[in-house]
């Protein structure tokens, strides 16, 4: 029984940024009072942990050295004083959107954003603002309150859910963050018409989940926009009526084309899935100039700005924001679970493959070129 007590384990560590992950023997502490160790079972690649390890995003806010991953599945080891939801053999998804259902936020249903953990999730600590980790005595940080590139991990309670125990953890990981940011997207921020016209930027597991909300939705028409061609093929599978290659049109913007091939109308309904403010732009020109309505996924680095001629959304076009695709962790992830388990959701043909904890920088590798959309980590 490992309960109360310490765990020696295998994690991933970015011990700085700019450098690969070292595999290193960790020392995981118990859960504290609020708090549940998990053994992990499987974790998938996302590009937010990229981003961290290329130092784009958080570098300014973030200290390393820390443990990456936020798309994980896990078995609950052990819980600490006052959990009451979960308990030892729980099968569980952690939320790096928490739901605390007592903030302002969580109490609203005007957003899925928990704002209880905030500060201490994006500082690297938990909410009693130490860590649990250390590697060969040093303080090891935490990520996205899960850091599931380990083979265990504490987390609090307010960010995690319980799945049916039937559900495969190595497929129902991406439910922790690709899957649901794209599709419900589609489904919950952009709220897709049937019968609209779509057009999705870029083409990794959040927007090929955006391109099968869209289906999902009913839209007639889904525009798959991505800068490598292999991504076409897959793209169609889950539903786009058609692909286009920005590389392919010379010197016109996409923007300019899809307003051509609409003649002039524009779409519907636009999602930038790159995080890149150059994409934001042409998506949201891409729009209805009424009506369309431009959803940002993607994330970019903290300082990027994005500026939009002011005319362009004069006349009621609508730029908005969407995180965990708007679903509320708790509440949503069990309930995604089961349309996975009801073949409602297709996860199985976004995982390119199942790798070693070791073949980790690899998988980063062929993100970084655009390859990819999920390697499963399996434990
Ligand atoms: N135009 C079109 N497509 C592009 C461009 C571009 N200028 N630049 C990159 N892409 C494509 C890549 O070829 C790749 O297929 O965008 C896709 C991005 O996919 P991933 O790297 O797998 O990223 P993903 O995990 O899906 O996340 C996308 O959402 O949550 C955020 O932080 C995440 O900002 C990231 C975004
Ligand atoms: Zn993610």
């Amino acid at each position: 029984d490992t309960a109360g007590k310490p765990i020696t384990c295998k994690a991933a560590v970015l011990w700085e940024f700019n450098k690969p992950l070292s595999f290193e023997t960790i020392e995981v502490a118990p859960p504290k009072a609020g708090e549940v160790r998990i053994k992990v079972v499987a974790n998938s690649t996302c590009h937010s942990d990229l981003h961290v390890i290329d130092g784009a995003l958080w570098e300014k806010r973030m200290q390393c050295p820390l443990i990456l991953g936020h798309e994980g599945a896990g078995i609950v080891e052990s819980v600490g004083e006052g959990v009451t939801e979960v308990q030892a053999g729980d099968h569980v998804i952690p939320l790096w959107n928490p739901q605390c259902r007592e903030c302002e936020n969580c109490k609203s249903n005007k957003t899925n954003v928990c704002s209880k953990l905030r500060d201490t999730q994006n500082a690297g600590l938990m909410p009693d603002k130490t860590t649990r980790f250390t590697c060969n005595g040093k303080t090891v940080y935490h990520f996205m309150g899960c850091s599931t590139f380990s083979e265990y991990t504490v987390v609090s309670d307010l960010s995690i859910c319980k799945i049916n125990p039937e559900a495969p953890l190595d497929k129902v990981c991406v439910i922790g963050c690709g899957i649901s940011t794209g599709y419900g997207a589609a489904i919950n921020s952009a709220k897709v018409t049937e019968g609209s016209s779509c057009a999705v930027f870029g083409l990794g597991a959040v927007g090929l989940s955006a391109v099968m909300g869209c289906k999902a939705a009913g839209a007639k028409t889904i525009i798959a926009i991505d800068i490598n061609p292999d991504k076409a093929e897959i793209a169609k599978k889950l539903g786009a009526t058609d692909f286009m290659n920005p590389k392919d049109l010379g010197q016109i913007p996409i923007e300019g084309v899809i307003l051509q091939q609409t003649g002039g109308r524009g779409i519907d309904f636009t999602f930038e899935c790159i995080g890149n403010a150059a994409t934001m732009k042409s998506a949201f020109y891409s729009c209805h100039n009424a009506w369309g309505v431009c959803t940002i996924v993607g994330v970019t680095p903290p300082t990027q700005e994005l500026s939009i001629i002011t005319l362009a959304i004069v006349a009621g076009r609508k730029l908005q924001g969407s995180v965990f695709g708007g679903y509320k962790g708790k509440d949503d992830v069990p309930k995604l679970v089961e349309q996975y388990m009801n073949k409602e959701l297709n996860i199985d043909d976004f995982i390119s493959q199942n790798i070693k904890l070791e073949e980790v920088n690899e998988a980063f590798d062929t993100m970084r070129q655009g390859k990819l959309a999920r390697s499963v980590v399996k434990f």
